[in-house]
């Protein structure tokens, strides 16, 4: 192994992420430390860029926070912890206020002689509850957000930063209990892996959706913060959850497009070609039923029937409708051939979410000292076997506040940051090879829809976990003879996440939520989170 000069650097406070939790929490972090808050692409690139329903939150006359406690509870089939759903959900308007100060322009009506805002329904909610910017939420979250952090003095923003591991004081075989002290960064602009000490390190570092073929997310979503903190030793939860959203548009340009919920919710059925509303058979609620329930439904209805899609039918809502509340997703549509006032829309589900991760408490404590986890990275016990829609948004603004009300008095019993090694790193770069970097992506990606989908077997996620094995054998070979490579590193997430995901779906032996097992069709009287603690899988 070559040493390559690395340069070092070293912040208080590093944040991964610049998706809504970690600039969220960037933002209130910064009244009381500095921060070093590094993101892999251009810094707007996340998951929440592309939030299109909005964010779920009590703010209406009819609506109460026991009706919403009460739908998160219910969508999350028994494995929510209810004392999370309540402080989340009771936080929600005091969060959601706040992003109106800053500036966050959510879509608002007319009632009477006031303003208020506009507010969407979907799937397992029993109320109008969703505050929306048209159908672009995210990106006027990310634009208000970035725009706040980028003028802050206390904030240093870098882009195309990659991180790859944690430095931990077990790693360094020092004395004393374990903690985080530092992380590896490739640079890409330099293409040289940076290493960075820190007193606290924050994961904000999001999904880990392109693990499957069709998904939702964007390319940035390779779950990173997950395989970085089970590698450094922390046990990950609940990762066979992974929640399929039912309706992302079925076409070759645009494989990843979603189609919000927020539709249904404004009268849009789910139907077969003949225009047949056949959800109904499986829930009254039919298109609105929650996620599990109809993306299961719609598969199903796929695997019987044969057919390549279902289709999504808003036309009773007429063009005028559709042009003002969906503006973006009618554009887009009618840009694709499509026009959602006069034809039904073709919809496939597709992974979406991220119900497990690091296991974290409300203010993103890990079991890991210096380590917190915010936003779809975590699991805190909000979403439990399925999270109800646009929960998601709310948890991370809520997580990122009361980790940054806590900071104070974490950082005052963490020591001063101390210098960490340089990166070593292999000697060459052999291009031949890459080939086997985008072969082995595509393959764990096919793998992952075909076995370890909406509807599972014993027999299917052995073959999977059979598969994972060789190909996780091989990215680590890769890892420690080659110069890293951003595509080489997200790999070697991308893989172990999937191994994850296998290993927890093999271990619950029950069909609950989002984990639907052919061999286990039914439910274990008690609800248990499932946790792989480190060492199962080496990489
Ligand atoms: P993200 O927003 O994904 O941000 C993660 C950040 O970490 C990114 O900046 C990424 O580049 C960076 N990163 C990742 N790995 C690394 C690394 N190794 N090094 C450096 N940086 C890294 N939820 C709702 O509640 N309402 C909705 O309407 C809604 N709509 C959605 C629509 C779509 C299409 C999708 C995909 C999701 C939607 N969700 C919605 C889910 C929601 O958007 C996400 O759960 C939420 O935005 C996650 O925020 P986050 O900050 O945790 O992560
Ligand atoms: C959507 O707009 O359908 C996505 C909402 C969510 O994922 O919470």
């Amino acid at each position: 192994m070559a040493e390559r000069p690395s340069q070092e650097l070293s912040a208080e406070v590093l944040v991964v992420g610049s998706g809504i939790a970690g600039l969220s929490f960037a933002l209130k972090a910064a009244r009381s430390a500095r921060v070093l808050l590094l993101t892999k692409k251009n810094a707007a690139e996340s998951n929440t860029n592309y939030a299109q329903g909005g964010i779920a939150c009590v703010t209406s006359a009819e609506d109460s926070s026991e009706l919403h406690i009460r739908d998160t509870l219910e969508a999350g089939a028994g494995l929510c912890r209810e004392e999370v759903v309540r402080k989340v959900v009771q936080d929600g308007p005091a969060r959601v206020a706040e992003l109106v100060e800053l500036g966050v322009r959510f879509t608002e009506r007319q009632n009477g002689g006031s303003r208020e805002p506009d507010l969407g329904k979907e799937g397992g909610h029993t109320k109008r509850r969703v505050l929306h910017a048209g159908d672009i939420t995210g990106k006027e979250l990310e634009r208000a957000l970035l725009s706040a952090v980028r003028s802050s003095p206390m904030i240093e923003v870098r882009e195309d930063m990659v991180a790859i591991d944690l430095v931990t004081s077990k790693k360094l075989k020092l004395p004393g209990p374990n903690r985080v002290l530092g992380i590896y960064v490739l640079d890409g602009a330099s293409q040289r892996v940076l290493a960075i000490s820190a007193r606290m390190v924050v994961l904000a570092t999001g999904a880990c959706g392109k693990c499957y073929l069709y998904t939702t997310n964007p390319a940035i979503a390779t779950g990173d913060g997950v395989a970085i903190a089970y590698r450094a030793g922390v046990a990950i939860a609940n990762m066979e959850f992974i929640q399929f959203h039912p309706t992302c548009l079925f076409h070759p340009s645009a494989p990843t497009f979603l189609i919000s919920e927020a539709l249904r919710g404004e009268g849009g059925v789910v139907v077969d070609a003949q225009g047949k509303e056949f959800t109904r058979k499986t829930d009254s609620r039919g298109s609105l039923a929650p996620r599990d329930i109809l993306a299961r439904a719609i598969d199903e209805e796929m695997k019987e029937t044969g057919a390549p899609c279902v289709f999504l039918d808003i036309r009773s809502k007429g063009a005028e409708f559709l042009e003002k509340r969906f503006p973006a997703i009618t554009s887009t549509l009618r840009g694709l051939g499509i026009d959602p006032a006069h034809q039904p829309i073709p919809v496939v589900p597709a992974a979406h979410y991220q119900c497990g991760g690091i296991p974290a408490l409300l203010d993103g404590t890990t079991r890991l000292p210096g380590l917190l986890a915010l936003g779809e990275v975590a699991c805190t016990g909000l979403h439990g076997a399925n999270r109800l829609a646009s929960n998601s948004l709310l948890e991370a603004l809520v997580m990122a506040h009361r980790a940054a009300e806590s900071l104070p008095g974490k950082l005052a019993k963490i020591p001063r940051a101390d210098s960490i090694p340089r990166w070593k790193e292999g000697k060459f770069h052999d291009a031949d090879e890459m080939v086997v970097i985008t072969h082995n992506w595509k393959e764990i990606r096919q793998l992952m829809w075909d076995y370890v989908g909406i509807a599972r077997t014993n027999k299917r996620l052995l073959r999977a976990q059979s598969r994972l094995r060789l190909l996780l054998k091989e990215v680590q070979e890769f890892y420690w003879n080659f110069r890293v490579t951003s595509d080489l590193l997200e790999l070697r997430n991308l893989a172990l996440c999937a191994a994850l995901i296998v290993e927890s779906a093999l271990r619950r032996h029950e069909s609950r939520g989002l984990n639907a097992n052919a061999d286990y069709p039914k439910l274990q009287k008690r609800a248990k989170d499932t946790v792989i603690e480190p060492g199962a899988h080496k990489i």
